[in-house]
């Protein structure tokens, strides 16, 4: 049987107040539209529409290319825009899904149910609906004595007595094709807000003796639509219970779920612990056993196993196993560090690799390093790796080390087991195993303080 997708995401989101369009605001680290299209393809759609229009450059972008995006031109209404899809649907014979974009909770099990029910019952529209406590800013369903569907009722057309309904309807539907688009085009704009409503295709069905049917969806917060920034907040709370129920499930403790933050897109294996204040972002992998936070952030970054880190910022690297960073440690994009090395306190590390058992305990900024294993880095040592223009590399192989206060000016190299005075400035690479001094000579003047003194 097939199954096609259409996505309702051209809308402004006038209630969002901003500048993006309201589908590619994220909830969990993804936008809207991007859980939304995940969950109509693990539902095992066959083709997928998006439904464009507001920021239409944005979405196209942000969609894969097996999507097709259609073009709504001006927001008439959700009845205008899925119309938009008829062309593309046209060889199309099955049923079509229709989700609007800003539904980012619902799962491929509710969308897959409310295709079942459909073909099940052999009705030509099913409705999804879920029953709210509050079902303010929702269209009602309206059943009548037989419990059938009769109509939807948008909240600002709604009667006092119609509003009282908390069944809702999640604008999400399943439509037989054939026959759809010919109704589509008899809604009519006649309605306080002068715009073609999708839901009235249900009254115009039951007028043609067109099966309509209602599925209700058991869990409610999954259908939760989002119309401005408080509900963003709230969805993306109900979005992190999950996560992290999920992680919880799966082996991983979390000392304090409310102030702890993973994106759906996270792996995190079993027996790690993540304290208070961890945000953990985007394609981040944590190992076994590591211990996260407090007031950690991750993101993009592969973390090996046992790994330690705390008050801390990760972006865009990796570490090995075993490895400590922090407490306040920055390590950022492209650094690639090997098993059981330290990074300390006040420790900044840019775009470089470091080996095996090397430290870098206190105080130092390393950027454009090559760093090899057990080397061992002195407090407030820096590579200067920058000349105003261009970027330049410091190679610091195995065994080597660097006394405090060592400033190395790149390009320059330090050969393997090479040992650096403390408050050397390296402008010379120095030779495997040398002592490398670059700095002035101490002068004691004897009696020097006394006199000075008396003076
Ligand atoms: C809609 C439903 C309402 C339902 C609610 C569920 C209608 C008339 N109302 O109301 O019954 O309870 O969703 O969340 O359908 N869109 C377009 N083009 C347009 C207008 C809208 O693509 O011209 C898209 C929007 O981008 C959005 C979706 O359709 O993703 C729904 O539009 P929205 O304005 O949010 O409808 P609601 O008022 O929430
Ligand atoms: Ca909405």
């Amino acid at each position: 049987m097939q199954l096609a997708a259409v996505i309702l995401a051209a809308g402004k989101g006038t209630r969002m107040k901003s500048a993006q369009p309201k589908v590619l605001h994220r909830v969990g680290g993804k936008p809207m539209l991007g859980h939304v299209l995940d969950a109509v393809i693990k539902a095992g759609v066959e083709k997928t529409v998006v439904v464009a229009g507001h920021g239409r450059e944005q979405v196209q972008a942000y969609v894969d290319q097996g999507v097709e995006v259609v073009y709504q031109e001006r927001q008439l209404g959700t009845a205008h825009a899925l119309l938009q899809a008829a062309g593309v649907l046209k060889t199309f014979s099955g049923t079509v899904l229709v989700v609007c974009g800003d539904t980012p909770l619902i799962t491929p099990k509710t969308l897959l149910d409310l295709f079942k029910h459909h073909l099940k019952s052999k009705a030509r529209a099913t409705v999804l609906t879920a029953i709210l406590e509050d079902p303010t800013g929702y269209g009602r369903v309206i059943r009548d004595e037989q419990g059938r569907v009769k109509r939807i009722v948008e909240q600002k057309d709604g009667l006092p007595e119609e509003l009282v309904v908390r069944e809702i309807n999640t604008g999400i539907y399943c439509f037989t094709i054939p026959g759809l688009f010919a109704v589509l085009e008899q809604i009519s704009p006649a309605n306080a807000q002068g715009e073609y409503y999708l839901t009235d295709i249900i009254a115009l069905y039951n007028q043609r003796q067109m099966l309509v049917e209602a599925c209700t969806c058991e869990q409610a917060s999954e259908v939760m639509g989002i119309n401005n920034r408080r509900q963003l907040a709230a969805a993306g709370k109900v979005l992190q219970t999950t996560i992290l129920n999920r992680l919880m499930d799966a082996g991983v403790t979390i000392i304090d779920p409310a102030t702890t933050y993973v994106d759906s897109t996270v792996i995190i294996e079993p027996d790690t612990i993540l304290y208070p204040g961890t945000i953990i972002e985007g394609n981040s992998k944590i190992g076994n056993g590591a211990v996260i936070g407090p007031q950690v952030r991750i993101s993009d970054s592969v973390i090996g196993e046992n790994c330690e880190i705390q008050y801390s910022v990760v972006a865009g690297s990796e570490t090995g196993f075993d490895c400590t960073v922090g407490p306040f440690a920055y390590i950022r994009p492209g650094t690639k560090i090997g098993a059981a090395v330290k990074i300390g306190d006040f420790v900044e590390i840019k775009k470089t690799i470091i080996g095996d058992n090397s430290k870098v305990s206190h105080l130092s900024y390393l950027g454009d390093a090559v760093i090899g294993n057990n080397v061992n880095i002195g407090a407030g040592t820096i590579t200067c790796n920058y000349d105003g223009k261009n970027k330049y590399v410091t190679g610091i192989e195995d065994d080597v080390f660097i006394g405090s206060n060592t400033s190395l000016v790149a390009p320059v190299k330090l050969g393997a087991g090479a040992v650096i005075a403390a408050g050397s400035t390296i402008t010379q690479d120095v030779p495997g195993h040398a002592l490398g001094v670059a700095r002035q000579r101490q002068i004691n003047k004897e009696g020097w303080a006394t006199k000075k003194i008396k003076s």
